[in-house]
């Protein structure tokens, strides 16, 4: 029997080491290393080139035009940029019960292309069943085979002569040249190396899913990340039934877009209109809501802002938010105080971004302040007022990106007022049927909201 060895892996970055360091010497990332034992039976993965390339002048090099693959999931369609690239590996990250495998048999099975569906997961009755509940148009397209080997991926691949393939997921296959367990870095570094091989050389596109683990990273060794083409991530609020797939790395579009979906009882709805749904428990004259005009990506997206403010009851205030950078929150309670004059040091301060969404544009920093201070002083804000702007640290509006899309959108949704910042480079306001309120610093806006 050959003798199995020892190494050390780094789980972020892949490197390998005959010891236990504390400290990765290629990354820099401490307690990263995990023992591995494997024995290596076959070299096969050096790369036997059959054709030798030369270097050539890139103006000599012809561009064939790139035929995407259309999901008919135009949500999906759009994070990967207009469609699948054929020999392309798309990685699909996020947490157990998101909706990965919902999210990649739903696709399979609306496609007028032929699909290999591999689960190491569940049973093929299992997917059977999970495909019954979902709507789909043109299931006998779709094979479904459930095996952990990627050795014996080929030889299916051989036999159903798929478009695509999905592989479900990354860290329960594995391959006989190593001899460690499935889900172990070297396991899914050798499969995903094998997959790309695969990949390019039948010009197959392949969908991968993979786990994150605790800390919200995809698991496996960062190489994973750099191996494949695209990564997609997965994310939203188990307790809400709102998804949102983020482009994380994308070698064919940007990483700006995002999709949207609702999960439902018959799978993934795609969500074309967010505003109107995150709005839809839009309640007037409750004080501490206000509405921002946000962007996700290159989407506009209005979203509700709820704050509640109340006497702290121990010493040091809490300061909570769900969906907010908490401490973007105590950077505006701070600016509110001296630049603005409210007394809030003795508040305890929570806020919320409805529908259980997580937004990271600074734009909606006017309308935290605005709900702080509408549960603060027990005022609502007007019905049909909504604002974009974001603050910066001595009181005043900064201008915003894509000040025209947000103004638009509110229009879209009815809205009579948007405030904005004063210094915005766009000022063709009057195409929109909207009231147009500039603000330069915080006390204004404030004024222009209160009295
Ligand atoms: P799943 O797609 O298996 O998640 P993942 O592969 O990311 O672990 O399951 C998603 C959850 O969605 C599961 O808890 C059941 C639920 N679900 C629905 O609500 N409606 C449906 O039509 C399906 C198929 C699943
Ligand atoms: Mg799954």
């Amino acid at each position: 029997m050959a003798k199995l060895k020892t190494v050390y892996l780094c789980s972020e970055c892949g490197a390998d080491s005959p010891k236990w360091v504390g400290k990765c010497p290629q990354c820099g990332a401490w307690n990263s290393y995990i023992e591995e034992k494997f024995e290596k039976t076959s070299a096969t993965f050096t790369t036997t080139a059959s054709t030798i390339a030369r270097p050539t002048p890139i103006t000599d090099i012809v561009a064939n035009a790139v035929i995407r693959i259309q999901t008919n999931n135009g949500e999906l369609d759009r994070v990967l940029g207009g469609g699948i690239v054929p020999g392309a590996i798309i990685l699909i990250g996020g947490e157990p019960g998101i909706g990965k495998s919902t999210l990649a048999l739903q696709v399979a099975l609306n496609l007028d292309k032929k699909i290999l569906y591999v689960s190491g997961e569940e049973s093929a009755q299992q997917i059977k069943l999970r495909a019954e509940r979902i709507k789909s148009t043109n299931q006998h397209n779709c094979f479904v085979v459930s095996d952990t080997s990627i050795d014996r991926l080929r030889n299916n691949i051989l036999s159903v002569k798929p478009d695509i393939v999905v592989i479900d997921s990354i860290q329960t296959m594995e391959t006989d040249h190593i001899d460690s367990t499935p889900g172990s870095i070297s396991q899914i570094r050798e499969c995903t190396a094998i997959l790309m091989r695969i990949a390019k050389e039948e010009n197959l596109p392949i969908i991968l899913i993979g786990h994150i683990n605790k800390d919200g990273q995809l698991a496996g060794p960062k190489v994973l990340e750099h191996m494949v083409d695209v990564v997609l991530q997965f994310e939203g609020d188990n307790n809400h039934q709102y998804r949102i797939l983020r482009g994380i790395k994308n070698r064919f579009g940007s990483t700006n877009e995002i999709g949207i979906f609702e999960m439902l009882g018959d799978g993934l709805r795609e969500v074309t209109n967010p505003s109107e749904l995150l709005l839809s428990e839009y309640s007037q004259n409750l004080s501490g809501v206000s509405i921002a005009g946000a962007m996700e990506g290159m989407r506009p997206l209005l979203v509700e802002i709820q704050a509640l403010t109340s006497t702290a009851a121990y010493g040091t205030p809490q300061r909570s938010a769900t969906g907010f950078d908490a401490r973007r929150l105590n950077m505006l309670l701070a600016v509110l105080e001296k630049r603005a004059g409210f007394k809030l040091a003795t508040k305890d301060v929570f806020i919320n971004i409805a529908g259980g969404i997580r937004v990271v544009d600074p734009a909606i920093d006017l309308s935290v302040a605005a709900s702080v201070l509408s549960s603060n002083a027990d005022i609502p804000i007007t019905h049909g007022i909504c604002m974009t702007g974001e603050i910066g640290l001595s009181g005043e509006i900064r201008p915003v990106n894509r000040i025209e899309q947000r103004i638009s959108e509110a229009t879209k949704l009815g809205f009579k007022h948007i405030i904005i910042p004063k210094y915005s480079r766009y000022s063709d306001f009057k195409k929109f049927n909207i009231n147009v309120i500039q603000v330069a610093r915080l006390d204004e806006a404030v004024r222009t909201l209160f009295t």
